[in-house]
């Protein structure tokens, strides 16, 4: 029996429901345990705010988008606006509640966040690895990801029949931050012409090109698939520099139009935007996600009984394992090259021009 603060951090996430219910349900009913959730993420442990967590409170919750605990970027090292920092408001509440273990369930941020808290001696975490981008090294999926690119690839199943009903050049801006993932799979699975990622950087004049080259043959329509990280190699064109916010949070966006412009210049074609945006973390998970989100929540919890204080689960060759934090931090997962190099064998070409 232990004492189990949970919190969900950073951008919330379909399935993030499902991974709270599998960590109260395996929590409460295997160990025993009793379990707290924390609002708004760290938020909630630097201002003592929480609720008490059970198997009932948990019912209906599964299929459910969004975060039930609420969620948020802050977190007790973050310099506040009076200058402060949380710190020991946070190690109040967590003495106060006197937890065994804080599950975090975050992205890139949150487990650094969550790591710092266990080796400065805040309290013992285990992480969970949430976001729609799938960029946390270590494991091969994060929950999310899956839903994210399921309904990326519907909006390209749609463009697809208005594009060609008009002869028009679609280019759909895809989430994914600085790293290629969203793009790369719903780019191969909504069949795009051409797919820009972060990991290589693009020519747009090669991308008209093709375009041209397209129509040249009498193929009406192109989508154009953009992460919105994707930029092009330096000198070509011009891009906006992404504002950052309090957290040091980039907010990316508007590559799409960018490239739409371009592309409508050099082609003289009809282009248009969609920015797909929020949409893609929105709603209910899929059912790959529910599954991959459960089974992060039962391995979360056992890692607090079996010696996994100081790491995050992780998916590797198809079984739940657990790593080290200190191993996750401080780095991104990339698009693999073989991945991309299938990839470039569907569309119809590089984005950088070779073939
Ligand atoms: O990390 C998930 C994500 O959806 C990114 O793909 C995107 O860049 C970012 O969060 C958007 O953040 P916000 O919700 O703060 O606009």
């Amino acid at each position: 029996m232990a004492r189990v603060g949970v919190l969900t951090s950073g951008g919330d996430c379909p399935g993030l429901n499902a991974v709270i219910r599998a960590v109260v349900r395996r929590g409460e009913r295997h160990w025993g345990d009793e379990l707290v959730g924390f609002l708004d993420g760290w938020s909630g442990v630097i201002d003592g705010r929480w609720r008490p967590l059970d198997v009932e409170a948990m019912r209906g919750y599964l299929s459910r988008g969004g975060t039930m605990l609420g969620t948020s970027r802050r977190h007790p090292w973050l310099v506040e606006p009076d200058g402060t920092n949380g710190l020991e408001r946070a190690r109040a509440t967590l003495d106060g509640l006197a937890l065994d273990a804080l599950v975090v369930i975050g992205g890139e941020g949150s487990l650094a966040s969550a790591h710092r808290a266990h080796v400065e001696g805040l309290v013992p975490v285990v992480g969970v690895p949430k976001t729609i981008d799938n960029d946390i090294p270590c494991t091969e999926q994060t929950f999310g990801f899956d839903t994210a690119v399921a309904i990326a690839t519907e909006a390209i199943d749609r463009l697809h029949t208005t594009a060609e009903s008009h002869d028009r050049v679609m280019v759909v801006e895809v989430m994914g931050r600085h790293v290629g993932h969203i793009a790369t799979w719903a780019g191969i699975a909504g069949g795009a012409t051409v797919t820009l990622v972060p990991e290589h950087p693009f020519d747009v004049a090669a991308v008209a090109d093709v375009v041209r080259a397209r129509h040249a043959r009498g193929r009406y329509a192109s989508i154009v698939v953009v992460a919105e990280g994707a930029r092009p190699e330096p000198g070509t064109m011009e891009v906006v520099e992404p504002e950052v916010d309090r957290y040091g949070h980039q907010r990316l966006g508007g590559i799409g139009h960018a490239v739409a412009a371009e592309l409508e210049a050099r082609t003289g074609f009809d282009t248009r935007v969609t920015v797909l945006g929020h949409v893609q973390r929105g709603g209910t998970p899929t059912a790959h996600d529910r599954v991959l989100s459960s089974r992060y929540g039962v391995a979360a919890i056992d890692a607090v009984h079996e010696g996994g204080l100081g790491d995050m689960v992780a998916l590797r060759g198809g079984s739940i394992v657990r790593v080290p934090l200190a191993e996750v931090v401080g780095r991104l997962k990339t698009v693999d090259d073989r991945l991309w190099e299938t990839a470039n064998a569907l569309f119809e070409a590089r984005p950088d021009g070779t073939t």
